[in-house]
């Protein structure tokens, strides 16, 4: 898979040198063996030498390419516009951000999303409108006891749930310097349980945070509770975008040691019955569903048909996180719903072979033998996912 990307060609044809050099040493001895000692031999030591020896150049030229394509885009991308505070959630500046880290600007405008859903939204740009007039330095006080993010829990009781698998996963993942993104990021308290989680076994710092969320309001809010937040567990904020998590395409490619999202908000009309109201479309989703179940075969073609879009949908969603994740590192997955017609009031989402099947069919650069799952305890109809990029 790897090599599909080219990541592997400069260590293929140094292999190939290698093994050429190996080749010589053994016509080499051949010649000793065989007691000529004439001048024809010494031509061809020679030229066997100069042949091993412009080998050995040209793996060290190569190498020398190989370490600079790696650091490339750190230097490009420094130059490019330094992120500004805003309402586009970018908070770092150049001082705050040494050069090691990544930096990027966040974009200027976000398209709408395609599972995007107003009373959806609705339900998220309300929690953290609410926060934000309410009083954000009272709620960094009281959220651990608070639901936030819509999953009508507390910050304790989904700490409680995820903390096995916070540690089990994101632990070795983690190293002093790290850097971690979300994509669909919430309010940032994700990110904060992670990082508390991962504390509790192993002293890190100095780790760098990032992340995108679609909601302008909880971009907003994201930005201004995680400074405070994250200095409790010796991280600092990156940024937090707003943006669509198919396209993250101002987010630079091979850069985070671990890219994580707590949930894959699902297309919530893939047939695009476009009822424009979250009820109107589950009655319709519900009736195909039913039906299917009675062999209809009418009602069969549609929910494949929804079940595929809805799939593709991951597929791009975790393409994103791919791409942005450094080669060897984590992928997480977390509270995957099951199909629609699997699990109708749980909003939709993949079945496990899915993403065995994924690497194949999207292409996906991620380690098949790496990918792992496990029922999640918060919700338990629900499971966590973990891949690892190709090296
Ligand atoms: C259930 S919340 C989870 C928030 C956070 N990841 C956590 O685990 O606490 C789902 C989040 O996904 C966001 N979201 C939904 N669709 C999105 C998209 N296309 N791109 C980015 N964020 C999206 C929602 O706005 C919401 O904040």
């Amino acid at each position: 898979m790897a090599s599909e990307f080219g990541c592997d060609d400069n260590e293929t044809e140094s292999e190939a040198l290698v093994l050429r050099s190996k080749s010589e040493r053994v016509h080499i001895t051949k010649t000793f063996e065989n007691g000529k000692n004439d001048r024809t031999t010494k031509k061809r030591m020679i030229a066997v030498v100069a042949i091993v020896a412009s080998a050995i150049v040209l793996t060290t030229i190569l190498s020398a390419l190989a370490s600079t394509n790696e650091t490339t885009w750190i230097r490009s991308t420094a130059k490019h516009d330094v992120p500004k505070p805003g309402n586009d959630g970018a908070m770092t500046t150049t001082e705050d951000v040494p050069q090691q880290f990544p930096q990027f600007s966040c974009p200027s405008e976000v398209r709408q999303a395609q599972n995007y859903d107003e009373s959806f939204e609705g339900v998220y740009t309300n929690i953290s409108e609410h926060i934000i007039e309410s009083n954000i330095t009272a709620f960094i006080e009281s959220f651990r006891h608070e639901e936030y993010d819509g999953w009508g829990k507390t910050y304790e009781e989904v700490k409680a749930g995820l903390h096995e698998w916070k540690i089990e996963r994101f632990t070795d993942n983690l190293n002093d310097g790290s850097t971690i993104y979300e994509s669909a990021s919430g309010i940032g308290l994700s990110i904060l349980l992670t990082l508390e989680a991962v504390q509790e076994v192993k002293e890190l710092k100095s780790i760098k945070v990032y992340g995108n969320e679609y909601v302008k309001e909880s971009v907003y809010l994201a930005n201004k509770l995680l400074p405070a937040l994250l200095s409790q567990v010796n991280a600092t904020l990156g940024s937090i975008c707003q943006g669509d998590s198919t396209d993250l395409h101002f987010v630079p490619s091979n850069s985070f040691d671990v890219v994580f999202t707590g949930y894959i908000s699902t297309l919530l009309d893939p047939l695009n019955f476009g009822k424009g109201d979250l009820n109107s479309n589950y009655e319709l989703y519900e009736h195909i569903c039913l039906n299917k179940k009675k062999k209809d075969w009418e009602a069969m073609k549609l929910a494949e048909i929804a079940q595929e879009r809805q799939e593709d949908w991951f597929g791009l969603w975790v393409q994103e996180m791919i791409r942005i994740a450094k080669p060897g590192a984590a992928i997480i997955i977390e509270q995957v719903s099951r199909p629609y017609c699997k699990d109708m009031y749980d909003w939709g989402g993949v079945p496990h072979k899915f993403w065995s099947n994924g690497i194949h069919k999207y292409g996906w650069d991620v380690d098949r033998y790496s990918l792992d799952m496990s029922k999640d305890q918060v919700f338990t109809q629900r499971y966590n996912v973990f891949m690892r990029k190709n090296l």
